[in-house]
């Protein structure tokens, strides 16, 4: 069928069809802005969501929307400039309706060209407020749920941890009535005089670690040989296992000395042992061992320094890829409560690192388990 139109109406109805769709949009506020960022039309869905008439806004500038901190912070310009220099600029904030109310706002703003001369400004306003307002409800009920998770971890930890005073005093209690109504049968007082200081040195332990973990650890490094300290603890080793635990020394000679906390080293060692020895069914053998690193671990690979390394080598019962992942973390435990607190590899990883070293575990369930400490080898 032949259009009777000329083209100059064609284009005229076409124009008028623009319109018409540009107004009957009501959920958006399209603005054509010029240059200098003053209005010169907009649409029905401009007029409902800030609450002016034409007369009032056709000709202003469009930063009367912003507030007015904004408004001096030359955000109004930022936008027009960004999109400008980038081909469209989008952001979202809060805007001000003609009531003084405030609504937040996704704003998408285009430069108009011409012929590559810039004509104007497309502006393309959506009030989400309600989005925006349950974003952030979202995010404050996700804040209480952690707040309370803190909580409860808190709660636990501190029930663990009764539970393992408690523990560890009634022994000593224990040791000492059996002491003061068996003064003369002396083995009997050697075996419970090793129990009570077994216990002793568990609760010291604890405090060691739970202090360090609130600290921060706090080292006070001194140069020291590192199989020196490894002898001096084996008596506190074997005490905190017991029988049927064996402890076996191999300690390289002529290692370079290390820097290190030497108290904390000491609780990093017993935290091991005392893993290895929780990981028996029955007895077991646990070697601690000393030398320089041969092979090491992904982390300190390319460094070119040596590394001492001291580590805790036991025939247990292994942990499965799972736990290997998890063991370092702070409170992570798989002993039942009043049995462990999760903080034993957390304080030997983190004193580790501390010192400019590196903890590493090599277990696989059933076939034992290998934790290593390396620390950074002073050149003489
Ligand atoms: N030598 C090991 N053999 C088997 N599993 C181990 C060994 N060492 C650690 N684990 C596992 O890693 C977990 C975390 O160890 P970690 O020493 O940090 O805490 P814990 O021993 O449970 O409690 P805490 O040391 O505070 O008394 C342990 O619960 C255990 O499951
Ligand atoms: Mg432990």
């Amino acid at each position: 069928m032949h259009d009777k139109r000329t083209p100059a109406i064609r284009a005229f109805e076409a124009e008028q069809q623009f319109q018409l769709l540009v107004q009957s949009v009501v959920d958006y506020a399209i603005y054509m802005l010029d240059p200098d960022g003053y209005i010169c039309n907009w649409n029905e869905g401009g007029r409902r969501i800030k609450g002016y008439d034409d007369a009032e806004i056709i000709g202003q500038h469009f930063s009367r929307f912003y507030e007015l901190v904004d408004r001096d912070a030359g955000e109004p310009e930022y936008g027009l400039r960004m999109a400008r220099e980038n081909g469209r600029y989008e952001k979202e904030g809060w805007r001000l309706r003609k009531d003084g109310s405030r609504f937040w706002a996704s704003v998408v703003i285009d430069p108009i060209r011409v012929d590559g001369q810039l004509i104007g400004y497309a502006k393309v306003a959506r009030d989400i407020t309600e989005r925006h307002e349950s974003a952030l409800r979202l995010a404050e009920a996700q804040q209480a749920l952690l707040q309370a998770k803190k909580i409860e971890a808190i709660g636990k930890l501190t029930l663990g941890l009764s539970h393992d005073f408690n523990n560890l005093l009634g022994v000593i209690v224990n040791s000492l009535d059996l002491i003061s109504a068996h003064r003369d049968d002396e083995k009997r007082v050697t075996r419970l005089v090793e129990g009570a200081l077994r216990a002793a040195d568990r609760g010291m332990l604890l405090t060691r670690q739970l202090l360090s973990f609130a600290r921060g650890q706090a080292l006070a490094p001194e140069v020291r040989d590192v199989n020196e300290l490894v002898l001096g603890m084996k008596d506190v080793l074997m005490r905190s296992c017991g029988l049927g635990v064996d402890i076996e020394l191999s300690l390289a000679q002529d290692l370079p000395p290390i820097r290190v906390d030497p108290t904390q080293l000491e609780a990093a060692l017993l935290n091991l042992v005392i893993n290895s020895r929780d990981s028996f069914a029955e007895g077991g053998t646990i070697t601690v061992a000393t030398g320089l690193a041969d092979r090491r671990p992904p982390e300190i690979e390319s460094t070119a320094r040596d590394f001492v390394c001291v580590c805790v080598v036991d025939d247990g019962s292994g942990m499965s890829d799972e736990v290997v992942q998890q063991a370092v973390q702070p409170f992570f435990t798989t002993k039942e409560v009043g049995r462990g607190s999760g903080l034993g590899l957390s304080q030997a990883h983190g004193f580790a690192a501390q010192s400019g070293g590196y903890l590493h575990i090599a277990s696989e369930p059933g076939q034992g388990t290998r934790v290593t400490l390396y620390f950074p080898a002073l050149e003489d």
